[in-house]
């Protein structure tokens, strides 16, 4: 008799398109082989707890605060629906909080999946999304719901105003670096916004320049073919420069990256703080060694990874 659900759900990077995407660009985004993993179990009370061995915090899933809060928010309205009690569900992520991975979208999304595998409901993958989309709403006020189509589906994301869809996406080599600093996507979207306000037309034609390279950029991922990618990313970390997303520990980083010879590099997510991505030439472990001797919250990514999966042990 299975006494256990796990679920595990994948983080997110945005390849190209971030900050152009509010204002009605196209963005990439792709799943990430780090993700977040929670575990589910029957219990006298509903309790949420995070964290490894010695550094476990636990609460009530209804008094729930600070990070725990929205996978709590997510959790609470599927046990209210499903008229459901008695659970208590561990969540262990990979991922570092805070740094445009998508971790609070992968938390709420592992941890409805697992205890929905728990209960036995079957929830569609569009239940699931609108279940994270409650936590996105606690962490960002107005999410693109990007970090929870990604968690949910996998893949290489296309995402468009409301429309957002999976393509077919030969798999690659990405690494992503965190630089230590908390970003703040709220912050970094107004700056961004008074950017167009100030420079209507130079911000109109970064947004021409972004969408006329996504269909290419798709079609080379279709195919395997990187270098449309890396020319792209390069030229997006430009733009996000030009428009104040970035700051100097993540043009540095992007330099050094460059310098280690990956091809293609940019900063990822809001900016301000956060990640990098760079794409290797070819299987980059000699360059990411180099890379993460100088930045040691390093990964070279398996992309793109598969959504959400479930199981009971
Ligand atoms: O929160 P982050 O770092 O994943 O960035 C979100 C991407 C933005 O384009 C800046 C905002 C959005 O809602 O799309």
């Amino acid at each position: 008799m299975p006494s256990q659900a796990i679920a595990k759900a994948p983080g997110k990077a945005i390849l190209l398109g971030e900050h152009f995407v509010v204002h009605g660009s196209s963005a990439l985004a792709v799943a990430l082989d780090l993700g977040v993993e929670a575990r589910a179990e029957k219990y006298d009370g509903n309790i949420i707890s995070s964290g490894r061995e010695d550094n476990i915090v636990s609460s009530k899933i209804e008094d729930a605060k600070g990070f725990l809060a929205p996978a709590a928010a997510s959790l609470k309205q599927f046990l209210k629906d499903y008229s459901l009690s008695g659970v208590k569900v561990r969540i262990m992520s990979e991922i570092p909080e805070s740094a445009g991975l998508g971790s609070s979208a992968a938390s709420s999304v592992s941890a409805v999946a697992a205890v929905s595998r728990l209960f036995d409901i079957k929830l569609s993958k569009k239940k699931l999304y609108d279940y994270s989309m409650l936590a996105e709403k606690i962490v960002h006020g107005k999410p693109s719901g990007i970090d929870a189509f990604v968690s949910v589906n996998g893949g290489l994301v296309y995402a468009r105003r409301k429309t957002k869809r999976v393509l077919q996406c030969k798999p690659f080599k990405l690494l992503v670096s965190y630089s230590g600093l908390q970003r703040n996507t709220g912050k970094m979207v107004s700056k961004v916004s008074s950017f167009k306000e100030r420079e209507p037309k130079s911000f109109r034609n970064l947004i021409k320049a972004i969408n006329a390279l996504v269909p290419d950029v798709i079609s080379g991922l279709k195919k395997g073919e990187l270098p449309i990618l890396a020319a792209a990313m390069n030229f997006n970390h430009e733009a996000l420069r030009i428009v104040g997303a970035s700051n100097q520990t993540l043009d540095a980083m992007v330099r050094d990256a460059r310098d280690e010879g990956f091809v293609g590099a940019k900063m990822t997510g809001a900016g301000g703080g956060g990640c990098i991505i760079a794409l290797p030439k070819q299987g980059g472990e000699k360059e990411f060694e180099s890379f993460r001797a100088k930045y040691p919250y390093s990964f070279l990514c398996n992309v793109p990874a598969d959504g959400v999966r479930s199981w009971l042990v």
